[in-house]
């Protein structure tokens, strides 16, 4: 699968290392892409990126994530499954959108995109390297069944079994594991590490 993935910060990194180990071809978006010559994966512009790949990845700053796509034309994102993987809060980790979320409102933004909320619950060494913890969960919310479907496909690439995996239901369904970051930056801070993630038991 073609994956142009947004942003180029060390999730982006990650997710593309994930990816191409599982055998896709990963392109990174950038607002400066002929400066960054010093990343080990394709970069081109934002827009370019999207509109060439069959599945876009949004892995950039979810504070400024809304106005970033924006600027975007909106026709590179029709059709085609739109992971959103980005945490949107403010410096002081407050969310930015309480009674709501990043996901639900790119797909308010992008209609004709199928925007599936997945991997902003834990951080990018253990999203692509599930094994490394205990067995835990990981989330998907979305709106379009194929969508979700192909990115649970995504996740099983990535090392994430079926029994991981919690279908939440539709996209505002988001604002659950996005408001989590405030939980999961505390349990950072109390137990001193990002290699953490919670597992749902019942
Ligand atoms: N850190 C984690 O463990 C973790 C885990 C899961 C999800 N997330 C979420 O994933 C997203 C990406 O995280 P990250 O740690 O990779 O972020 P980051 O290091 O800040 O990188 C984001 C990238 O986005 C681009 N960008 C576009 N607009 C920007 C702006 N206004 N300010 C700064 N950078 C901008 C930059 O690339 P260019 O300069 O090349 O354009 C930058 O490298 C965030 O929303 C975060 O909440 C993080």
């Amino acid at each position: 699968m073609k994956i142009g993935i947004l942003g180029t910060g060390s999730v982006a990194q990650a997710l593309a290392g994930g990816c191409v180990e599982a055998g896709h071809t990963v392109t990174l978006g950038s607002r400066h892409p002929k400066s960054r010559t010093d990343l080990p994966y394709p970069v081109d512009a934002l827009e370019a990126t999207a509109r060439d790949a069959e599945v876009v990845v949004n892995a950039t700053p979810g504070a400024s994530s809304l106005e970033l796509l924006a600027q975007l034309d909106p026709g590179v994102f029709s059709g085609k499954l739109l992971i959103d993987v980005s945490n949107a809060a403010t410096s002081a980790f407050d969310l930015l959108y309480p009674d709501s979320s990043l996901g639900e409102k790119l797909q308010g933004m992008l209609p004709d995109a199928k925007v599936v909320k997945t991997l902003n619950t834990c951080a990018g060494k253990v999203f692509v390297n599930p094994s490394s913890l205990d067995p835990s969960s990981i989330f998907v919310s979305g709106d379009d069944a194929a969508a979700k479907s192909q990115s649970m496909g995504l996740l099983r690439d990535l090392g994430w079994t079926e029994d991981a995996i919690v279908d939440l239901g539709g996209i505002s369904t988001a604002k659950g594991p996005e408001h989590y970051f405030i939980m999961w930056a505390y349990l950072t801070d109390a137990l001193g590490t990002t290699g953490l993630n919670m597992c749902v038991v019942s």
